[in-house]
């Protein structure tokens, strides 16, 4: 397990610091106090602030202020103060508002301190900040809605809690792709398409960024698996890179435009990603002209002039490399002080374009109610109905007699996303003793968004009673002596940890088959991170994904069951059947435990850089269904697959190919041919001219499509040409290749009932 590991364990985490920054008491009181001393009517306050001026453009504005920077105001903004656990020894700290990362702003100045806060599904820290947040439904659950509007509400908010709590910074937005699906952080991600993830990744940071707050993209990039994450050196070819994970971030920062871009801890290609020129400085801030800033994931850092060089503009969360050493560094000439104007530019330049300083926090209480209204709606809309045999569901409450629920603390509540991406339960763990408030490292947490509360709730004239799984006899013998039977199934991820298989830990498989064969009518809901084998999946009659529901996840869950909502989800990642289909048997582990250890100094080996172990993504742009296409292999269920209480029919399709450079458009009819109300994501995808050599289909364009019973509606969807492209590694740059292209309209990768071939030039 890594550094982050033994920081994060409270008992540690003062240790760690204490011994992480051994200079920092001094470091402060050389640079920082002193800004701070100088108070808003003090001595050194400049007559007149011109970059206060709101009507100048951010650029403007960060030029005018940045000029008036001494050094070490420059370079306090290029560095982090420090994680909570820092307190006690940090003069500056009591100033933090408890959050993952706090930088010492420039009050002289009129520039704010910067307070970041981990915010991947809600904010972060909650319970030992003694505030509360709002749970969502976990990333790639949210991405499963394939609903760029429900991402714009799921940022927004997560920016107006972190704004209520005080925070300035939301450091949320991780969009890796789900290459490998047994990384450990598969459910703070957005699953294995570019085009679906960096479209949801961008309305989830405008949202964010629409409260006045920073966003963050993280973690860039190739940051597919957890073990050794500090260690690794990921290889793979450049074109496969641009076309599938550097995509889904180019699409981010494109149509996002997030303040920041946290790079990852990984090498890529041989550099440390923190210090990797290409994607930071070529990629990153030339070709997709990014103008935010770069932070270090924490302690991703490994050197100052190099890092300086290659486009790392702050480090979080200390000053080990850009504090007094790049201080040094400017003073021998190694970095020149241009670099460092433009790493505070960027930071400045940042605050100034999203409102952080015209319109700054104001702590105030957190709208519980409306959290939880958005956070089922959410989850209603990212639900995924896998299988439902003979319409076994919509459960009617009315007819229902018996109902046994059954699964692992199905009584209580149901299980969320681990690491820094944890929000804090109301009241603590479901599971634990009353007033463990805090959630612990490592450790499984489960909201108090109970299953068995809400199906007894919904189905009031039935008997309804609860199995906890632990023996499945006794389950079965329940199972069979209720009319339906609902095993809540669950696989925990967190930061820090792979998965070792896709198969449901603590012998769930045995127990849903044994319940399926006590009683035909079993439905199985899933609490999972990403994709899990179903070895039983064709005896049980209904299959949900529920993906980690967030706070409400019970409810909308049971709205699903019961009908009142009619599922609309589709799979953001394919669902193989076993994992000897994954591009890999098994993901490569760190040689030996020097790269993992705990030991209190670690974060010495680490900010050395420890001796890399290489990893090959050999299987290149064939992420996901890429793959499986490519590979011609059956799978579970595909990407892009999910049924609804109705039925769709699609018609009609024509396609007006673009001049170059502009949109291809796409027309056809989407028609409900059942009788419910219902959404469905209509799915487009291309297949490139032999040529181009790429996979059988990419996914090309999507559009959610709302109908009433008999409704036809006529959708248009518009197809960039970037989409469409090859990267061409010789031209650097992407290339659309003259010749013809197939597009496949349906409701799944597999189910794509229109075609039309039509030449692009
Ligand atoms: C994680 C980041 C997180 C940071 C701060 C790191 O371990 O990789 O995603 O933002 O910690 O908590």
């Amino acid at each position: 397990m890594t550094f982050f590991r033994s920081l994060r364990s409270h008992a540690l985490h003062s240790l760690c610091f204490l011994i992480f920054f051994p200079g920092l008491l001094l470091i402060v009181d050389l640079g920082s106090v002193p800004a701070l001393a100088q108070s808003e009517s003090g001595a050194n306050r400049p007559a007149s602030r011109p970059w206060m001026n709101p009507s100048l453009t951010a650029d403007e504005r960060a030029a005018l202020v940045v000029k008036e920077m001494t050094i070490d105001e420059k370079i306090s903004l290029l560095h982090g103060t420090g994680m909570k656990g820092l307190s006690p020894m940090s003069p500056l700290a009591v100033r933090s508002n408890g959050g993952a990362g706090y930088v010492v702003g420039v009050p002289r100045l009129g520039i704010p301190d910067i307070n970041m806060a981990d915010s991947a599904y809600g904010v972060r820290s909650s319970g030992e900040n003694g505030k509360y947040s709002t749970a969502l439904p976990s990333n790639v659950g949210a991405a499963a809605s394939w609903d760029v509007n429900a991402a714009f509400e799921y940022g927004a908010l997560i920016g107006r809690e972190v704004k209520a709590q005080g925070y300035n910074m939301s450091i949320g937005g991780g969009v890796d792709l789900a290459r490998e699906p047994r990384n450990g952080r598969t459910f703070e991600y957005m699953g294995e398409d570019p085009v679906l993830a960096g479209n949801m990744i961008a309305g989830l940071i405008r949202g964010v960024q629409a409260q006045h707050v920073m966003g963050d993209i993280k973690h860039y990039a190739m940051n597919d698996q957890e073990s050794g994450r500090n260690a690794v050196n990921v290889h793979i070819d450049e074109r496969s890179m641009r076309e599938s994970d550097l995509l889904a971030f180019e699409i981010g920062v494109r149509d996002g435009n997030p303040s920041g871009v946290m790079c990852s801890y990984n090498r890529v290609n041989g550099d440390y990603a923190c210090e990797n020129k290409y994607l930071l400085t070529d990629v990153l801030k030339k070709d997709w002209k990014f103008k935010g800033f770069v932070l270090s994931d924490w302690q991703g850092t490994h050197s100052t002039a190099k890092a300086s060089a290659a486009g790392l503009d702050h480090e979080e969360p200390g000053e080990i490399f850009y504090g007094a050493a790049l201080k040094e560094a400017v003073k021998s000439g190694r970095v020149p002080m241009a670099e460092v104007d433009d790493h505070v530019r960027r930071i400045v330049r940042s605050l100034f374009a999203n409102g952080v300083i015209d319109d700054p926090p104001e702590k105030s209480v957190v709208d519980v109610q409306g959290g939880f209204d958005v956070s089922r709606t959410i989850e209603e809309h990212s639900i995924v109905l896998l299988k439902n045999q003979s319409g076994q569901l919509p459960l009617d409450a009315a007819s229902v007699h018996s109902i046994a629920v059954i699964g692992p603390h199905a009584d209580v509540g149901m299980i969320s996303g681990g690491g820094s991406a944890q929000v804090d339960p109301p009241g603590g763990n479901a599971i634990m003793p009353p007033g463990k408030g805090q959630s612990i490292w490592n450790t499984e947490i489960w909201f108090p968004t109970s299953p068995l509360k809400t199906i007894r709730a919904k189905a009031a004239g039935a008997k309804v009673q609860f199995n906890s799984g632990g023996d499945a006899a006794s389950a079965a013998a329940l199972a069979k002596a209720s009319d339906v039977a609902i095993v809540y199934a669950y696989q925990w991820e967190s930061e820090g940890m792979d998965l070792d298989s896709l198969s449901l830990p603590l012998h769930q498989d045995e127990l849903i088959a044994a319940v399926a064969a006590a009683n035909p009518h079993t439905i199985v809901v899933l609490e999972t991170g990403g994709p899990v084998t179903m070895p039983w999946a064709n005896q049980v009659s209904g299959i949900l994904e529920a993906w980690y529901g967030g706070s409400q996840g019970a409810e909308a869950v049971a709205n699903v069951l019961f009908g009142e909502v009619n599922p609309s989800g589709k799979l953001p990642l394919t669902f193989p059947i076993s994992d000897a289909d994954l591009p890999h048997r098994e993901i490569v582990k760190p040689p030996d435990a020097s790269t993992t250890h705990d030991e209190p100094d670690a974060w010495k080996k680490i900010a050395a850089g420890l001796p890399a172990f290489q990893t090959t993504y050999d299987e290149g742009v064939k992420v996901g269904y890429k793959w499986y296409d490519a590979e011609k292999k059956a799978v579970l269920f595909p990407f892009g697959y999910g049924l609804s209480y109705t039925s769709y029919r699609y018609s009609g399709l024509t396609v007006t190919p673009a001049a170059a450079g502009a949109k291809t458009q796409l027309h056809f009819t989407v028609t409900n041919t059942g009788s419910r109300a219902g959404i469905e994501t209509a799915e487009v995808y291309a297949a490139l001219p032999a040529v181009a050599a790429e996979p059988p289909k990419r996914l090309v364009g999507f559009s959610r499509v709302s109908l009433n019973p008999g409704e036809s509606k006529d959708v248009t969807v518009e197809v960039d040409p970037v989409y469409l492209s090859i990267f061409n590694v010789k031209q650097d740059g992407w290339q659309l290749l003259p010749g013809d292209y197939a597009f496949m309209v349906g409701g799944s990768s597999q189910s794509l009932p229109l075609t039309q071939t039509v030449s692009l030039k």
